[in-house]
């Protein structure tokens, strides 16, 4: 029932450790440029850095648990500063409390659990006034194949950077008449060169050779015409990276039909499409689950999970903290403590190719408590 792969070495850091001559001269033409959204935290005097920690709603405070025990058993140099976000009014409009924004700007990294967003009214969504605040203009979203958990495919490998500022979740939108509304899908050179270079920078460092973009421009010519052109100004300052550009459509064809053509690609593209085909890629690798992602910005960078709050099982020990567990790995590796990610991911990686410890969604008996115990145990 299980797939019988070897567990991969790192889910995010897939560079070869002895580099060629040529590779490595290439990486010395790279760094000569400005690395964007690098981390620049300091440690405390006990050695340690400090984490802003945002539990979340719903499963949130029992995924968050799981996080701390295992990172406390595997003795990450993290110490965690818990804020409330419950979202404040200012001056009529929807704000983090002033608290978690001092934390954040001054920690410049945070985990984060999901925030439930109401629907059609309430407040604005956290998560998106979190991107604005902080200005997080790139969303980091890797799927890998995970060995213990049988899906269609067992060599998905994919690496997609979404815009996360602007594009279609612009927020603007207006009514122009009764029965007729326009929303405004916005895209400037500037997030779309900002998002871009990440990109080539961020497959780089992780040893992908090609980048490609995903986009529409064949309808919509101008904006998606744009973020292309741009990206092919943007190529130039990589001439050591393949570039090339896909069709969203066919990109969501081939991604189903064989995600394989994927595996040496990192994928950039603006919001939207971003958004809908990282959930295509988590539904290969077996669901929201299991799929981490990092909003990267030029100060600060928040990790978290791409799945929600879950209120259909919070607070029943049910929910599979893996995707928040990733998350907190990347964010290791974003911080330069690699090391001490592979030994986390390796530990989750090992519980779940032995297939006793899964999770409900994932086929399994296990509860949320019996899987972090797994992983600790693994340390
Ligand atoms: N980044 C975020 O904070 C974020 C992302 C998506 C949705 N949300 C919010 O979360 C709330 C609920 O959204 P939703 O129900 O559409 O999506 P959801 O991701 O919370 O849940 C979808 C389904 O997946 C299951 N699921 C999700 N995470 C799981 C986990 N770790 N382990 C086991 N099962 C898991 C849930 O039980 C549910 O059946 C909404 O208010 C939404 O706005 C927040």
């Amino acid at each position: 029932m299980f797939a019988a792969r070897s567990v991969p070495r790192s889910l995010f850091a897939a560079r070869p450790l002895v580099q060629p001559r040529a590779a490595l001269f290439r990486r010395a033409y790279a760094t000569e440029q400005k690395k964007i959204a690098e981390f620049k935290g300091k440690k405390n005097a006990a050695g340690n850095y400090t984490v802003t920690f945002i539990e979340g709603d719903g499963i949130g405070p029992e995924i968050s648990k799981s996080v701390r025990a295992i990172f406390a058993a595997a003795k990450a140099p993290i110490e965690w500063e818990s804020v409330d976000v419950t979202p404040i009014l200012k001056d009529g409009r929807t704000a983090i409390p002033d608290k978690a924004i001092t934390s954040v700007k001054k920690n410049l990294v945070a985990l984060k659990g999901p925030l439930a967003t109401p629907i059609g009214k309430g407040h604005v969504s956290l998560n998106l006034t979190l991107r604005r605040t902080f200005n997080l203009f790139a969303n980091v979203r890797p799927c890998r194949s995970i060995a213990g958990y049988k899906t269609a495919y067992d060599d998905v490998n994919t690496i997609l950077i979404r815009e996360n500022t602007e594009g279609e979740y612009s927020g603007i939108e207006h009514i122009v008449v009764e029965g007729v509304v326009q929303s405004i899908k916005l895209i400037t050179r500037e997030a779309s060169e900002r998002v871009l270079r990440f990109a080539f920078q961020h497959a780089e460092s992780i040893g992908r050779k090609k980048v490609r973009a995903v986009h529409k421009a064949t309808i919509m010519k101008m904006s998606d015409g744009l973020f292309l052109s741009t990206a092919r100004e943007v190529s130039k300052e990589f001439p050591h990276i393949e570039f090339d550009a896909e069709l969203l459509d066919n990109a969501c064809l081939k991604m189903t039909t064989n995600p394989n053509l994927y595996s040496d690609i990192l994928l950039v593209m603006p919001n939207l499409y971003g958004d809908i085909l990282s959930d295509l890629c988590a539904g290969l690798i077996g669901g929201l689950g299991l799929t981490p992602s990092g909003n990267i910005g030029d100060e600060c960078s928040i990790f978290e999970a791409v799945h929600g709050s879950a209120p259909d099982i919070a607070g029943k020990d049910l929910a599979n903290p893996t995707a928040l567990l990733l998350s907190s790995v990347m964010m290791l590796q974003h911080m330069g403590l690699s090391s001490h990610g592979e030994k986390i991911q390796k530990a989750i990686f090992a519980t779940l190719a032995e297939g006793k410890y899964l999770t409900m969604d994932l086929g399994g008996k296990a509860t949320n408590t019996d899987f972090t115990k797994a992983v600790i145990s693994r340390l």
